[in-house]
């Protein structure tokens, strides 16, 4: 890891989460010269718990970048989900219904390790510890960023910034207000997110929507369960011993799942909030925005990741089109491409989260309406090949 940058690169990334990384690796297959800033270290960046679910392009995208070994290996491979509601679970089946699809648990941490080892392969510059970053001049045609090392004060020249650096980012906020608008709704619950060195309790992910809240069973490996329990947003880490997770648990996950449920220490309990939140259009001048930075989806789906990957691919493309033929069509076209696969992506995550959780304000009718939809999924093959064609992820089109 360089102390101090080149002065000059092509494009300049801000954030070394997976959006940031992956486009750096797209960015080095189009031999376009690019540096990447972080303010974390690169162990608590590679160390956070977080998504767990990649959509086949995701891991197309790794394979295509020399990455996919180790998921190819480790990756557990699922065709199919079960939604459970009052203990009656049914199967959707990803294969049946639409040919050939199937998501792969692999943990964010691990593409995150896979990322920086061929980042470190690759000699791509990654800079880590960066303190106040900022960009500069993004309204001409040659912007800057500066940030503080180690070292002292740097600086670094280039053609374009993306900011790469998620929901609390710097990136957004430099785009001038009434150049950009907001779109958002954050809900009135959170998600209470548990790591056990347990078997899961199903071969594949089950979502139950319990009388109680959401829970959702879902795994790291075989020998690895993550779950989560929906739970009020006054609730605190330290409110749930393991003992009162697993009793609620095995009451909302139900029946069968129930009795196969392993218990043991949990060794990484946390409480996140669910929002949806896009900002538009994703560039302002010489700045793009990608990922985290740009939209938000509640985990329900297990979108987050996904929809990042994606973003960098549109990006990268436009860019190595920019650079080889000079047509700025594709950097022009950016935002809206990438923003028609957000729109769904947010549409298909705030629905599923209606569908499956408890709102506050629900009367009688709110959960009929949830009753009704569940219902209609389990009987109707219509139904069910929408919802897979969505759980899997849409087609990326480049
Ligand atoms: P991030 O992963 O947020 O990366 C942004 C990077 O930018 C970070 O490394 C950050 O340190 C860096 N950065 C921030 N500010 C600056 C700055 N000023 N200067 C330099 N660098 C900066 N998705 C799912 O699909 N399923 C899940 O279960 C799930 N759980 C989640 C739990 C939590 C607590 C969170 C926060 C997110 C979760 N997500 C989940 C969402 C998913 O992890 C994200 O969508 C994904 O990480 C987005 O990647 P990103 O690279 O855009 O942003
Ligand atoms: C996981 C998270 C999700 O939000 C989801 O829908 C499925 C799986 C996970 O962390 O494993």
């Amino acid at each position: 890891m360089a102390a101090a940058a080149r002065a000059r690169v092509q494009v300049a990334i801000i954030g070394a989460g997976p959006a940031g990384m992956f486009l750096a690796h797209l960015l080095h297959e189009a031999r376009i010269d690019a540096i990447v800033l972080e303010l974390r270290s690169r162990e608590h960046v590679v160390s956070r718990v977080r998504a767990g679910v990649l959509e086949q392009t995701t891991v197309a995208l790794m394979h295509r970048l020399g990455l996919g070994a180790r998921v190819a290996r480790e990756g557990l491979v699922h065709g199919g989900t079960t939604l459970a509601v009052n203990d009656a679970p049914f199967h959707v089946d990803f294969d049946e219904l639409v040919r050939g699809a199937a998501i792969t648990v692999y943990g964010q941490s691990e593409v995150m390790k896979d990322l920086n080892q061929a980042a470190d392969e690759r000699h791509l510059e990654v800079i880590y510890e960066a303190a106040d970053v900022q960009p500069h001049g993004l309204d001409t045609d040659a912007p800057w960023i500066t940030w503080v090392s180690r070292q002292g004060p740097q600086r670094v020249d280039c053609e374009f910034i993306v900011g790469c650096d998620g929901f609390h980012g710097v990136s957004r906020g430099c785009i001038p207000p009434g150049e950009s608008r907001v779109f958002e709704r954050t809900y009135p619950f959170g998600w209470l997110g548990v790591l056990a060195e347990v078997p899961p309790c199903n071969h594949e992910l089950v979502y139950a929507n319990h009388e109680h809240g959401f829970a959702l069973a879902s795994m790291r490996s075989a020998t690895r369960s993550r779950y989560y329990l929906q739970c009020s947003l006054q609730d605190r880490v330290e409110d749930w011993s393991d003992e009162a997770f697993w009793d609620e648990f095995a009451v909302r996950i139900g029946g069968s799942f129930a009795r196969r449920i392993t218990r043991g220490a949990s060794f990484e309990k946390s409480i996140a909030p669910l929002r949806s939140f896009v900002s538009a259009p994703m560039r302002w001048g010489r700045l793009f925005l990608a990922g985290d930075a740009a939209h938000i989806v509640p985990p329900t789906g297990a979108k987050g990741l996904n929809l990042a990957a994606a973003d960098v691919m549109v990006l990268a493309d436009a860019l190595r089109r920019y650079y080889a033929t000079g047509s700025a069509a594709g950097i022009d076209g950016y935002s809206d491409r990438a923003l028609a696969r957000v729109w769904k992506a947010e549409r298909f995550s705030w629905w599923l989260t209606h569908l499956t959780h408890r709102f506050p304000q629900m009367d009688g009718f709110d959960r009929q309406m949830q009753l009704a939809e569940l219902e209609y999924l389990r009987s109707s093959r219509a139904a069910r090949s929408s919802f897979a064609e969505n759980y899997v992820g849409l087609p990326l089109e480049l």
